[in-house]
């Protein structure tokens, strides 16, 4: 690979008087990336592949968690980017984690009023993006998204560190906030479960999943002539047969 490059034209200086003032009116520096990085993985093959794209996916995320030859280990491959869309088709992204992949599809949980979720309330389709750097892969999924049953989510809320509980209770997620606001909340969170065993799961926080109608491999290759396969299956037909094709770089 080769090694990144980034120049730019210097900014203009900041002509505020005061330096730990920023002027709002300062230009951005234009940064140009020139890196061409050379992609390398195994070949992927049509013969190779399971037919059906969740258990391909898991044989992807296990080999990345824990190769069995000597490819590198992939840092939290869990980490997917999902993106949603208002009814207008105005898009938003974020980074969440991967916490289950099922029969049906992908879970990830997260505050039910946040932005996202008030997004897929309103438009219920999501895509995630999955990059494993380390080893040259990507993986997309579009699907329709359903909420998980509230055993579920309660399940998995009782499995998450203390803090990660109380946390929870005291963001607002996606709500703007008075500087040290939340933390006053986490506080006053803190002492009102103090000598409480089980904190209960808020009714506003649970789990996402994406029931997939398109899963695409891709694997990175030399000259950028990458390997990718895109398996698809009518939208309506959650048990249906999955097609698969090859897709041009
Ligand atoms: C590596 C990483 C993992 C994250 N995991 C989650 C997650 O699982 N659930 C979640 O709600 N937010 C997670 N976040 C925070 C989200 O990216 C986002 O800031 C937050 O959910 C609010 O998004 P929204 O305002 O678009 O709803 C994670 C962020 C990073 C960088």
């Amino acid at each position: 690979m080769s090694t990144q490059h980034l120049y730019g034209t210097p900014a203009p200086q900041p002509s505020s008087t005061s330096p730990t003032q920023p002027n709002p009116t300062d230009a951005p520096e234009k940064l140009h990336l020139t890196s061409h990085n050379q992609y390398k993985t195994p070949r992927l093959l049509r013969e190779n592949l399971h037919p059906n794209p969740l258990i391909q996916f898991n044989t992807w995320l296990s080999s990345a968690l824990d190769p069995k030859d000597d490819s590198p280990q992939v840092k939290e491959p869990e980490a997917m980017t999902l993106s949603t869309a208002l009814p207008n088709g105005i898009p938003s992204s974020r980074v969440v984690l991967l916490k289950t992949v099922d029969e049906k599809g992908f879970v990830f949980f997260t505050n039910y009023n946040s932005r996202k979720s008030q997004e897929l309330t309103s438009n219920p389709y999501a895509s995630l993006a999955f990059y494993w750097r380390e080893i040259s892969r990507q993986v997309r999924v579009v699907g329709r998204v359903e909420k998980v049953t509230r055993e579920e989510s309660e399940e998995y809320f009782q499995s998450r560190p203390r803090g990660s509980q109380v946390g929870a209770w005291s963001s607002a997620q996606s709500t703007a906030v008075q500087e040290g606001e939340v933390q006053s909340i986490v506080d006053e969170k803190t002492r009102e479960f103090e000598g409480r065993e089980k904190i209960d799961c808020p009714d506003f926080w649970g789990g996402w999943r994406v029931v997939p109608f398109e899963v695409e491999f891709w694997s990175g290759q030399p000259s950028r002539l990458h390997d990718r396969f895109r398996y698809t299956r009518p939208q309506d037909s959650e048990g249906g047969e999955w097609e698969i094709n090859r897709l041009a770089p």
